[in-house]
This record gives structure tokens, sequence and C-alpha cells, in this order.
């Protein structure tokens, strides 16, 4: 990938899927694959996956009214909750039953819909969590004081260089509870990657986010993409969705009722039901309209 995207034009990746598109329809490169993923709640399923697969080194959205799954999936497949039955795979290796902070040693890291960033930690004491909480080395620690010194240090300049990515660096000795919502929202971003990640999932990274931000977001996430990363991200967003997701995955009542790519997916009958009932003439666009982004032309 040698362009480099903006959020004005983004580069988009096709030809992510093998055969006719349906739900469930396989990927040229998964690097996520799920079956049977089931999680009930008493008598309410939340999530009931058949068939579902990430394609690698692009970014898919997931998409789908409020109460479709969407969070309980994620929470299922980075080990924040367990399923009743189902097994999935990343880079070709079950993650059933492996805890979260394996997952994410894995190189699966997942942000929250309500940000998690501690507001009574300075930014960099959360950047710094991003790394060790992860790592499990206090042993390493108290038994080698100097080596764990120069670690720390390691980690401090690595955690410094992602500030500076994000423009959070001015603030690294500041609270967390002292940034805006949107700079939360970065920071949590920011400290996902302290754990070099392979995929990233983001449980709507554009909420309670300022118009003066977004743009700044777009562009981190634009930017994973264009550093191999992959990314799954949760919007109700369809402007941000068409804008730059390469392909989109539709929830609705805990299953995947459509996938493809994003023009094409946003004129499904079944993504216009689920979203919106009879009232098939509203322009999906409208649904949120919390942010405005330039019109697209139809990616090839
Ligand atoms: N811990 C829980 N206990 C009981 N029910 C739950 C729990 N977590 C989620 N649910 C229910 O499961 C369903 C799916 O919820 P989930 O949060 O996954 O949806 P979502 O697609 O993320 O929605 P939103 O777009 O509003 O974030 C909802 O009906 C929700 O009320
Ligand atoms: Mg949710």
């Amino acid at each position: 990938m040698s362009s480099k995207p903006t959020s004005s034009s983004p580069v988009k990746s096709t030809g992510l899927h093998v055969g006719a598109i349906k739900p469930g329809v396989a990927k040229k490169d998964p690097i996520l694959v799920a079956d049977h993923v089931r999680r009930q709640f008493g008598g309410l399923v939340a999530v009931d996956v058949e068939h579902v697969e990430i394609p690698r080194n692009a970014i898919t959205a997931l998409i789908g009214p409020n109460g479709a799954g969407k969070t309980t999936f994620f929470n299922l497949l980075t080990g924040f909750d367990q399923p009743n039955e189902g097994k999935w795979s990343f880079n070709g290796k079950s993650l059933a039953n492996v805890s979260a902070y394996r997952v994410a040693r894995r190189g699966l890291i997942r942000t929250f819909q309500l940000t998690k960033a501690l507001g009574l930690l300075t930014v960099m004491d959360n950047m710094k969590l991003g790394s060790t909480e992860q790592s499990g080395e206090k042993l390493s620690a108290s038994l080698f004081p100097l080596i764990w010194k120069k670690k720390e240090k390691e980690i401090e300049e690595k955690a410094l260089e992602i500030l500076q990515r994000f423009k959070l660096d001015t603030k690294k000795d500041d609270f967390a509870a002292s940034l805006s919502g949107g700079q939360r929202k970065l920071l949590e971003m920011a400290r996902a990657l302290m754990t070099d990640p392979e995929l990233v999932m983001l449980d709507e990274p554009m909420a309670g986010v300022n118009p003066a931000l977004t743009e700044s977001l777009l562009e981190h996430i634009l930017g994973l993409k264009a550093q191999g990363m992959t990314v799954l991200f949760v919007e109700h967003d369809m402007h941000m969705v068409r804008h730059i997701a390469d392909w989109v995955i539709v929830m609705a009542e805990g299953k995947v009722v459509a996938e493809g790519a994003p023009n094409e997916v946003m004129k499904n009958p079944a993504v216009i039901d689920a979203y919106l009932g009879s009232h098939q003439d509203i322009d999906l666009g409208t649904v949120t309209g919390r942010i405005t982004l330039p019109k697209i032309s139809k990616e090839k």
C-alpha cells in the first residue's frame, strides 16, 4: 500500500470475498473466523452468529440497530464474556476460553463503547497501563529491577511516540479526566496500539466525539490499515461507514443478516428493513446525521 490515504479520498480495498456475496461469505484472507457463536441472557438470544469471517488488512464496519448484539459479539470475541456455544479463531488459532488479556497478547485488542480511560491517572500512565496490563511481567520486575527500568523507559518512549501521532503528547501529564470526550476516545485508541495489535476492534469510536476531532479520528483509523493492521468497528453513522469501510457486516437480532461493500449493502432490503422497518424511502445516511462528510464516488 504505497499511496497515503486521506479521509477525503480513502483508498478502498476490494476483492475481499470469495464467491457469491451472502451472510457468512468466505474471505480470501480472513484474520478472524467465527462459527455458531451464541450468547443468551435468560430468554433473550443476544448473539446467534452462524458463520462470519473478517478480512485481513481491511476496514470492516459492523452495523445494525440498537440491541442487535454488536457489543455482545465484541465481548465474546475478545474474551470479556463467554458464549453458551460456538468457536472462533484468530490467525487460525482458537480463541474460545482464552482470557481477555491473553487475547490481547495474541494481537487482538478492542476499545469500549463507553470509554474506559482511567480519569484519575495521567494520560501517560493510561498509556503505560495499556502495555503492562497485558504483559504480566511482575515477576521479572521484582527479580531484575535494572532490566525492568530499561523496559519501562522503552515503554515510555513508545507511549510518547504514539501520543505524538495522536497529538496528545502535550497532555501526557494531565489527568485523563481533564480531556474532552473526543480526546478520551483518541487516548483509548492510542492506548490500544501499545500492544502492537494485528486486529483492532473499535466499539463506536465516533460516539460523543466533537466534529472538530472527527476528521482526526477518521485519519487514525485509515492510518491503522495503512500500517498493515485490520480494523473492525461498530458505527451507527452511515456516512462514516460508507466513507472509510471496505466491507460492511450487518447484524440484526443477534444474527448476521447481510454483508457486502458499503454502497451495495446499504441498498440491500434486509439492511433497510433492519434499520427502518417499512420506511424504505429514507436515506440510511440520515440515520444519525452526526457527521457530514463529502460524498465519495462509487468505489471501484
Ligand atoms: N449483560 C447483559 N444482561 C442481559 N442482557 C444483555 C446484557 N448485555 C446485553 N444485553 C442485551 O442483549 C442485546 C444486545 O445488546 P448489545 O449491547 O450487544 O447491542 P448493540 O448492538 O451493541 O446495541 P447498541 O447499538 O445500542 O450499542 C440487547 O437486547 C441487550 O439489552
Ligand atoms: Mg453496542
